[in-house]
């Protein structure tokens, strides 16, 4: 993705409370671990700037928010946005998600993941590297708990249409996605002077430049009626 310069946030914000190193992370990444209590656990991965945790955290008191973002200066960058906010219940991790969901999440754990606007990876040979692949939606189904959410969006109909293909082939018990609406985050959600809500930095691109975007969630049922 082809990125400005950003501001690095500023050097007497103390980021000790919002930003781990993935070599810094306690062995099992837990609520109790990373937070000192219980309270259910969302994931995102790829943060970007890290509006949606900013929002989801302070909408959402009674949940833990932790963002996953490979690249440092985005990592520092979300982080610099919680510790301004003063936020108790959400963190970032700079490092790759992919491990993290191998091995350092307990099963049956996450109350919901979210990927917003992933990065596309055009290139046919390139294409490995999208976050979202036969390995990660096994695992992200393995990582919720019942009833926990997958929320996935994009603007690239083609991404869209291939995972929700291989999500039915890889994972069948997640069963068909529900479409979902971009007001879903609720009333505190940012809003644009049209009165439209975004929930991330590439969610009010979309919306500013009339961009298409697809939304879905999945919800895990371990029992079905
Ligand atoms: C297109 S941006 C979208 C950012 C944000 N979700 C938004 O909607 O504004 C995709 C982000 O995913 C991050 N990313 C890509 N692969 C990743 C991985 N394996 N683990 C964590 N973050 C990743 C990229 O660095 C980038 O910041």
């Amino acid at each position: 993705m082809a990125r400005r310069q950003l501001n690095r946030p500023s050097a007497d914000l103390s980021l000790d409370r919002h930003l781990r190193l993935a070599d810094q992370l306690p062995e099992t990444l837990t609520s109790q671990a990373l937070f000192g209590n219980d309270l259910p656990l969302e994931l995102e991965i790829g943060s970007g700037k890290g509006l949606f945790l900013a929002t989801a955290s302070a909408n959402r008191p009674g949940h833990n928010l932790l963002g996953v973002e490979i690249s440092h200066a985005y990592a520092m960058h979300a982080a610099g946005r919680l510790a301004k906010q003063a936020s108790s219940n959400a963190m970032m991790v700079s490092g790759d998600a992919e491990p993290l969901l191998e091995k350092s999440i307990p099963a049956e754990s996450l109350a919901a993941v979210h990927i917003y606007f992933p990065d596309p990876w055009w290139k046919k040979k390139h294409k490995k590297r999208r976050v979202i692949n036969p390995s990660s939606v096994r695992n992200l189904y393995r990582l919720l708990v019942d009833q926990g959410t997958f929320h996935f969006w994009t603007d690239v109909l083609e991404y869209f249409e291939s995972s929700i293909e291989m999500i039915s082939v890889e994972v069948p018990e997640f069963g068909p996605p529900i479409p979902e609406e971009p007001e879903s985050e609720g009333v505190d959600a940012p809003r644009d002077e049209s009165g439209g809500t975004y929930r991330t930095h590439f969610d009010r691109r979309s919306l500013l430049h009339r961009i298409p975007v697809y939304r879905v969630c999945y919800v895990k049922q371990t029992r079905r009626s």
